[in-house]
């Protein structure tokens, strides 16, 4: 039975965090500084097993879950992902499945068996197109042509239409809007310039960094006239738009500037089995424990009805107006 929130919201997405590891160090997530050699992520045994999200994901379909997205870290680190993918897949009523990942892991043969056992769609973070920009983002060298390879085999293999993410930081590679929706013009794929945010605890944000959907949108437009066109649902996060030119689509996420928390029907679930309502929450509900000291299904359920139906979660509305949270959850840690 669905279930609705304390503002009505339903639950119907369910992001699921397959790895805190991520072999990228980007400053605004896990800046090499704190997330050095000696960092400890989570051993093996504090992970949920593919069994355990899997048996989670199907109770979560009970109360209205029917899209998925696999995140991280870095998804594509998991040992065998096909082989949850295709458990996922499995779940009748599970519609789509889709993967966040930075594509630095994304061969033709991998986008091949993804798209094989179930994925349905991918979304590949890129920040820039010039490689000293987007290694000073990543942390790590990056050669963006061998993403922008990885983006066009996931399209290739049947997982497109791609989407490219950007978050755009000012002073870093605000500079490379322009260039990034020149590229993608007429390719097919779908770039979201994404605004910064103060996601987490260890990226210092500071507002003038943040470059707002308008400003990106204004720079764009300034080139080539956009088009709004209207959302496939209510929850979605990006505001889509088409050139006028006929050269495809384009998306801004304002998450900052134009909150959207009124629809949001967004869960996550850590690679460790805890449970967050909001991507800027402190506190998370713990599903490992009951899980591996033999609570049932309904037991464990009720759990979920009880967190989702106390929800009132909306900290993007109220961000400026209350004081700063602080221990918020890291964004590697629920996946963005
Ligand atoms: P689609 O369903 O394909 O549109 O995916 P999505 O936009 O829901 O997921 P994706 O992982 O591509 O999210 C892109 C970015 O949007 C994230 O990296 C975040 O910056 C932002 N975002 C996604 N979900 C939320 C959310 O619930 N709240 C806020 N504030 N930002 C979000
Ligand atoms: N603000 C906005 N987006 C962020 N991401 C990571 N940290 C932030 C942040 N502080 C996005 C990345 C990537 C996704 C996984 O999360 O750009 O696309
Ligand atoms: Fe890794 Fe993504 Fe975080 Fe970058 S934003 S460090 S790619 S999890
Ligand atoms: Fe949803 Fe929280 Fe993001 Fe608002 S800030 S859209 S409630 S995850």
């Amino acid at each position: 039975m669905a279930i609705e929130d304390t503002f009505g919201r339903s639950l119907e997405d369910l992001r699921l965090s397959v790895t805190d590891r991520c072999n990228f160090r980007c400053r605004y997530c896990m800046p090499r500084e704190v997330f050095g050699p000696g960092f400890p992520f989570l051993p093996r045994g504090e992970i949920l097993s593919f069994e355990e999200i899997t048996r989670l994901t199907k109770l979560f379909t009970k109360l209205g879950v029917r899209r998925l997205r696999l995140t991280g870290g870095e998804p594509l680190l998991r040992h065998d992902l096909p082989v949850l993918i295709s458990q996922l897949a499995a779940i009748p009523q599970i519609e789509n499945i889709a993967l966040t990942t930075n594509g630095s892991l994304l061969t033709p043969a991998t986008a091949q068996i993804l798209y094989e056992t179930g994925l349905h769609r991918i979304t590949v973070s890129l920040d820039a197109l010039d490689p000293q920009i987007s290694t000073r983002m990543a942390g790590v060298p990056v050669d963006p042509a061998q993403i922008l390879a990885a983006i066009d085999a996931a399209d290739s293999a049947g997982l497109g239409p791609v989407k490219v993410n950007m978050m755009v930081r000012r002073g870093l590679n605000d500079q490379e809007i322009i260039p990034m929706a020149r590229h993608f013009r007429y390719s097919g794929h779908i770039l979201r310039l994404i605004e910064y945010m103060d996601a987490g605890t260890g990226n210092g944000w500071d507002r003038t960094e943040m470059v707002s959907a308008e400003e990106a949108r204004r720079q764009i437009e300034a080139l080539w006239p956009l088009d709004p066109v209207a959302p496939n649902r209510p929850s979605e996060t990006a505001r889509r738009y088409r050139y006028r030119d006929g050269a495809g689509e384009i998306g801004f996420i304002a998450s900052v500037t134009q909150p959207f928390c009124r629809n949001c029907t967004r869960a996550r679930l850590t690679a460790a089995g805890r449970l967050y309502t909001c991507l800027f929450a402190s506190e998370g509900l713990d599903l490992r424990a009951p899980l591996r000291s033999g609570m049932s299904d309904d037991a464990i359920l009720q759990r979920l009805r009880e967190c989702w139906r106390r929800r009132t979660d909306r900290y993007s509305e109220l961000r400026g107006s209350i004081p700063p949270p602080t221990g918020k959850v890291e964004m590697f840690r629920v996946g963005g």
